[in-house]
């Protein structure tokens, strides 16, 4: 994809708000509830595919200091926005970047936590995969990338 072409969400920005959920700290806790030996997220590295205006992932890296943090995000407009909050804060722990979630590859780094939340299905399809988004962003993250913990979300019609 040209990452230099203006996407819709430059042109109107998403609501801009944090997913408690998606919190490392509440994601290790279910991880090792359910017998997962994850590592402590106060020092680790997070990245949130999707990042949209830092709504999510700069409230973490402020709340997290000794942690590495990284957002990525197709649409110029957003990620200029969230790096202007970041900026305010003085956050020295956080990566913004304009970058297609497609393009991701071992070069941007290996993290530990991955969010994905609301991006599942703005995802294209892999080229010589017939499947759609989801399965595009999974096979992203889990080829990509060494992590040890991801979290999806998405929004899906009621089935019957
Ligand atoms: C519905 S919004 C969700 C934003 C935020 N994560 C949330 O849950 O509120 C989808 C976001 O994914 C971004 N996006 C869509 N396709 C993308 C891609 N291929 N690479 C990176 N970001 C993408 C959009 O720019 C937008 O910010």
């Amino acid at each position: 994809m040209n990452d230099n072409a203006p996407t819709s969400y430059d042109i109107v920005p998403y609501v801009n708000r944090s997913f408690p959920q998606s919190n490392p700290n509440k994601l290790w806790v279910v991880a090792r509830l359910f017998g997962l030996n994850a590592p402590h997220p106060s020092q680790r590295r997070v990245l949130e595919l999707g990042c949209g205006r830092g709504g999510n992932i700069v409230p973490m890296a402020f709340n997290m200091p000794r942690g590495e943090f990284a957002g990525i995000d197709l649409s110029a407009v957003q990620v200029a926005e969230a790096r202007k909050m970041a900026d305010k804060l003085g956050l020295s722990n956080l990566r913004l970047e304009q970058k297609d979630l497609m393009d991701l590859d071992a070069g941007f780094g290996q993290f530990d936590y991955i969010i994905a939340h609301g991006v599942f299905s703005w995802a294209p399809a892999m080229p010589g995969n017939g499947e759609n988004g989801p399965a595009s962003i999974e096979q992203t993250v889990s080829r990509e990338l060494d992590s040890t913990l991801a979290t999806f979300a998405r929004s899906s019609l009621p089935v019957d």
